[in-house]
């Protein structure tokens, strides 16, 4: 690089002149747009780790030193003293709101948890032991038939609405269809965090009373998820997005990619991993074994990330956070304690410390959300409640980018060169 402003790229006697991109934390990237028009090259990145696929005003993450903060505020003030909905706003519209729009905006959310009740009907065409996650995408994408697409701000904004307060109906919902349980309906006079947890876990027989700490818990863990910039997930939000789908078909791309194991899934993967070890009667060594070699094709689920190579600021916030609840609760869960011990060796295994893995938010959520009475296969649904208003966020960015354009990487070619084709009855 010559300077700040602009990057030479020296191959063979090319000498390319790249402008580059620099933003408000100082973050450099090198401007490709041009590079294959004027040089017939491409960049080469798979997994786009080393690719900034757009300029992002929503969140800002140091992977070196630990810092998270969205739209500036860092996590550790956000989760200290906001409410779910606060963040929602924040992220979607890019200020904290004044107390006159918080009602306002809150007030909104409460009138549209209500779902079109023949999307009732939807849930019943579910197997009974249906994934709550493959429930969720497509209920959210079937929202697209009742809302219909639109460009004007209003309608959108509605929509936005509509997403966040329905996505949690949905949720509890199809818990209750995976458990078979009739459905409850959503309460007005109760906060966003409340509601979902009495749609959750009343019955027709007994309503829920919501205990403060779960609540509190809850609001933490939907803060602590609601947004981490360019993500599996959010990524496919955008790229979904940059076609002009509509916000109900690009979140629900988002759900579809935070289900896998590797993103969203973890989570379930982690207590999955936490009850082998206690059945093999906390045999650490084995699954630290299993971890480093390759060949086993075995992860510690919870540990390392692609951003973080420093401990993630969400996982030391939950760490905090399941002591207390569970204690608060008067919980003893003996996963926390293997959590403990399998953190305290991995940190101090060399394998761990070259890599810099440490464990990211999907290590500690687990143990919370049991806590709470969560079942695990609803941990990952619980990503994606909180995550909704960063994907919203994001797509909003990207729709309203001047510079923004339908998502098409390139690739390089290592298939077969010409040949003839062979008609079947030659082979
Ligand atoms: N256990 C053992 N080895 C690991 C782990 C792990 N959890 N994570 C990374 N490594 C090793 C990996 O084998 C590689 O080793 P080497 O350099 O010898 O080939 C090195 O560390 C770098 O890993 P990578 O796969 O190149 O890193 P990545 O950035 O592509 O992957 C990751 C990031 C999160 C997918 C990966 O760390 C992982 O699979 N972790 C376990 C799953 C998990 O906890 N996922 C949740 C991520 S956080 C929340 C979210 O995004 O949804």
């Amino acid at each position: 690089m010559t300077d700040e402003t602009t990057a030479n790229l020296i191959l063979g006697d090319m000498d390319y002149e790249m402008p580059t991109v620099v933003g408000t934390e100082s973050e450099v990237g090198l401007d490709v747009r041009k590079l294959r028009a004027n040089t017939g090259m491409v960049t080469y990145d798979p997994g786009y780790g080393n690719t900034g696929s757009c300029s992002s005003a929503i969140t800002f993450i140091d992977g070196e030193l630990g810092i998270l903060r969205y739209r500036g505020y860092p996590i550790e003030q956000v989760a200290a003293a906001a409410s779910f909905v606060e963040v929602c706003y924040l992220l979607v519209y890019g200020r904290l709101p004044s107390l006159g729009e918080y009602d306002d905006f809150r007030n909104a959310l409460t009138r549209h948890t209500l779902l079109h009740e023949d999307m009732k009907k939807f849930f019943e065409g579910f197997p009974p032991n249906s994934h709550p996650m493959a429930i969720l995408s497509s209920m959210v994408v079937a929202l697209s038939t009742y809302y219909r697409d639109t460009t004007t701000e209003a309608d959108i904004n509605r929509n936005i609405i509509r997403l966040i307060a329905k996505v949690s109906t949905i949720a509890a919902f199809s818990y209750k269809k995976s458990v078979g349980q009739p459905f409850v309906y959503p309460r007005n006079d109760l906060s966003y965090t409340e509601n979902f947890l009495y749609m959750m876990f009343s019955v027709p027989t007994e309503p829920y009373e919501v205990p403060p700490v779960v609540n509190s818990a809850l609001n933490l863990l939907l803060i602590l998820h609601a947004d981490h910039e360019q993500n599996c997930s959010t990524s496919t939000v955008r790229m979904v997005g940059s076609s002009e789908a509509n916000l109900f078909a690009s979140i629900s791309a988002g759900i579809s990619a935070l289900s896998g194991p590797l993103h969203g899934g973890a989570n379930q993967k982690v207590i999955d991993m936490l009850r082998k070890i206690r059945d093999d009667g906390g045999n650490y060594q084995k699954y630290m074994d299993m971890a480093k070699d390759k060949e086993s094709g075995f992860r510690l689920m919870g540990f390392g990330h692609r951003v973080y190579k420093n401990y993630d600021p969400r996982a030391m916030l939950l760490k905090k956070s399941a002591d207390q609840a569970l204690a608060e609760l008067g919980v003893d869960d003996p996963l926390l304690d293997i959590a403990r011990n399998l953190e305290e060796i991995a940190l101090k295994d060399d394998y761990f410390v070259e890599r810099k893995l440490y464990p990211n938010v999907d290590f500690y959520s687990g143990i919370l959300y049991r806590a709470m009475g969560i079942p695990t296969n609803m941990f990952t649904v619980m990503f994606a409640l909180g995550r909704l208003p960063g994907w919203i966020a994001h797509w909003r960015e990207m729709r309203d980018d001047p510079e923004g354009k339908i998502h098409r990487p390139r690739q390089i070619y290592i298939g077969a060169t010409e040949r003839d084709f062979v008609p079947i009855t030659e082979r």
